[in-house]
């Protein structure tokens, strides 16, 4: 399709249709759809079309009674998985294993294709700092470089080689920027944010997903050091498509456009459309700014017709790349009868597996013996939207864990112990199975039953712990004497002392969709050795939001003898589980950490190789962390940063010896005049399991 030539066929009407995106107040009723609108091709694409029908009704009606015939394109939120639910993206980032996070992309973008969907919006890339935000679970963490490597991969997986076959579909890097960030971890509040951490901390994750192609970008709600981003000029044109040099396609959040009047930006919807467009959002998803005052604004000469002319055609180029002039329809019996297949169900389970954390395993309370009579108690382990978490798909079947558990025969009694929705905790019935049985199975964390979701777009939290029934509930079963294991779900980090306190084995994962219910039996009784690591810091207590491992050192860095230090005087020194934790059902001794030399330029690749021992006595596999330190630097560095990792599997007894190579170019950051520089001098190395812990040495740049 020659777009410069269908762009100069258009009317501005017709152009600015292209700009809008049809959303929630529309798409609920499709009674409600102006068909004439769609007609005059004022309408550029939809979003959340679920029903296949109705996405070719649509298509039909823009293409064969639209003067132009440009098909309309048509978005969703495919997070983690359509008809097969994977765990959400930060349970899986525990995996440490970029390829599975590709791979199952993959999956959910054909299964999102052949639906009628050719757009998701994902990955979000935004940094998980602040367990009180709702979104952590939908990202990959808090650590910029393990994101990165996310977002790439996440990216490749939605869209292969080439958005336009009918497997792939285009991504979208949001939010755009620093929306984690936000204060207090309430959701959509505004951010106020240094350019250096901008940059050296949470647009490395954009940028990765932009070097891997990715067709677009959405903007975020929030206003950004007082400018809300879908108006942000610098942030829009300066930053993303300057700095990161992205081409693609920008939106909106929903309804962002119109809130800027809200925010007290903007003063009225002509206004907010100006701004809007000269910020550089090319479309609105879901209000209606553009379609009312762009003409007008063009006309009179206060929006330049080629600012709208670079928006359109931006936006046609995708239809373009995604092959909609050419296949604009999907095959609605194809799309009637796709679902989750043998083996996306066997992916499911593998990276669910892989996403578990063993946190605490006292006495080898885990593995289970097969033959213990198990109680297991807690509404989250017999409840099937529970295993999901938020932006399931469409098919929100899934094994739970009791019913995996009665379906391999395990000798298991179940208890519902609370309900969340209720506030009603159910002791005598609890203490009965537990009391019947060898080993208490105690399931909790958070769940969708609690006024909604307890974590996910604008559930944020204040109080981080388990909800007071599930802990008032574990105290009642601790006084049973049993060994008690917890499965803890969270979508954000929990502060776990008193669950740590009080029992012998934890288990924590995100929601693990599908396949959760397999996935934790596997784990529970040794089918399958845990290996994931935390990607998210999870604190001591409620008041260390927001709390993450790559922090400053401070003038009075924390020590608990010292009053005049950085610490609180209620909490302890430390994470509860520092970032990058995780234990195994076996042990691994680290030795004979070398690095390549001891002084490298800045063009270098440092080479660090450690050995790593199983001296346990079974087969595990091991994430192996490499991070540094920038001593002296002419802005203050990170206390620790990674830099790299490994995975390996090891049989009991066996040594493999780990190679993690670093450019050296990498270990810059943005100075006092916003230039990337890679300051000479010295740096610590450290190779280890975690970000509190490993072997380390030294080594100098010049
Ligand atoms: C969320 C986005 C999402 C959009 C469309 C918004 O409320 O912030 O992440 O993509 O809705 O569903």
């Amino acid at each position: 399709m020659d777009i410069k030539k269908l762009l100069s066929q258009m009317t501005i009407e017709e152009k600015i249709g292209q700009l809008l995106q049809c959303g929630p107040s529309i798409y609920r009723n499709f009674e409600e759809i102006r068909w004439d609108t769609l007609r005059s091709g004022e309408i550029g694409s939809f979003i959340r079309v679920r029903d296949p029908e109705m996405v070719n009704k649509l298509q039909r009606c823009a293409v064969e009674e639209s003067r132009l015939g440009i098909p309309l394109v048509f978005a969703d939120d495919i997070i983690h998985g359509y008809f097969t639910n994977f765990p959400v993206p930060a349970a899986e980032a525990c995996s440490w294993e970029p390829e599975l996070a590709r791979r199952t992309a993959e999956v959910a973008a054909k299964e999102a294709r052949v639906s009628g969907i050719q757009w998701t919006y994902a990955p979000m890339v935004d940094l998980a700092r602040d367990a009180r935000w709702g979104r952590n679970s939908e990202g990959a963490g808090e650590d910029p470089y393990l994101a990165s490597v996310f977002a790439k991969a996440r990216v490749e997986g939605f869209q292969g080689d080439d958005i336009s076959s009918d497997t792939h579909v285009a991504a979208c890097a949001k939010h755009f920027a620093g929306y984690s960030a936000c204060m207090g971890g309430r959701d959509y509040n505004s951010v106020e944010m240094s350019c250096q951490t901008l940059y050296d901390m949470f647009l490395p994750p954009f940028k990765s997903a932009i070097d891997a192609g990715v067709a677009t970008v959405m903007s975020a709600f929030h206003d950004f050091n007082g400018v809300p981003c879908a108006g942000n000029r610098w942030l829009l044109r300066d930053v993303l498509r300057d700095d990161l040099d992205f081409k693609g396609v920008l939106i909106s959040d929903a309804g962002a456009v119109g809130q800027m009047q809200v925010h007290g930006y903007t003063e009225d919807e002509r206004d907010t459309a100006k701004k809007a467009m000269d910020a550089g959002t090319d479309i609105e998803m879901a209000t209606f700014t553009y379609n009312h005052h762009l003409k007008e604004l063009v006309e009179n000469g206060e929006i330049p017709m080629e600012m709208l002319d670079e928006a359109v055609e931006r936006v046609l180029d995708l239809k373009n790349r995604l092959g909609l002039f050419e296949n604009p329809y999907i095959d609605v019996e194809k799309a009637n009868s796709i679902g989750a297949t043998e083996q996306s169900i066997a992916l499911a389970r593998e990276c669910s597996r892989k996403s578990i954390v063993l946190l605490k395993n006292d006495n080898k309370t885990l593995p289970l013996n097969r033959k213990s009579k198990i109680a297991v108690i807690g509404a989250l382990a017999g409840n099937e939207d529970d295993m999901h978490d938020v932006w399931s798909g469409k098919n929100k079947n899934a094994t739970t864990i009791y019913g995996a558990l009665k379906a391999n025969n395990y000798d298991a009694m179940y208890a519902k112990g609370y309900d969340l929705k209720t506030d009603e905790v159910f002791i005598e019935d609890a203490n009965r199975v537990a009391n019947e049985c060898d080993v208490i199975l105690f399931v909790a964390g958070e769940g969708v039953n609690y006024q909604g979701f307890m974590s996910g777009e604008a559930r944020n939290r204040s109080d981080i712990e388990i909800p007071k029934l599930q802990q008032k509930l574990l105290k009642e079963l601790k006084r049973t004497g049993k060994p008690i294991v917890a499965y803890i779900f969270s979508g954000r980090p929990l502060a776990l002392r008193n669950v740590d306190e009080t029992v012998d084995a934890i288990l924590w994962s995100g929601g693990l969709g599908t396949e959760a219910g397999n996935a934790v039996m596997d784990v529970l009784f040794g089918d399958y050795n845990p290996s994931a690591k935390l990607v998210w810091t999870f604190p001591t207590s409620n008041g260390q939001s927001p709390y993450f491992y790559n922090h400053n050192n401070t003038g009075k860095p924390p020590i608990a003898e010292i009053w005049y230090s950085s610490k609180y005087i209620d909490a302890p020194i430390g994470a509860q589980y520092p970032f990058g934790y995780g234990l195994s059902y076996t042990s691994f001794k680290y030795d004979n950490l070398q690095i390549s030399s001891k002084e490298f330029s800045i063009d270098d690749v440092l080479e660090a190789s450690v050995e790593v021992t199983n001296t346990g006595d079974c087969f595990g596999e091991e994430i192996v962390e490499l991070y540094v330190r920038d001593l002296v630097g002419s802005m203050v560095r990170p206390v620790r940063e990674l830099k790299g990792f490994d995975k390996i599997g090891l049989n009991p007894g066996e040594k493999k010896t780990v190679v993690i190579k670093v450019p050296i170019k990498n270990l810059g950051f943005h100075n006092q005049k916003m230039e990337y520089v890679v300051e000479p001098g010295k740096f610590m190395l450290y190779v280890g399991p975690d970000s509190a812990s490993g072997l380390e040495t030294e080594f100098f740049v010049k």
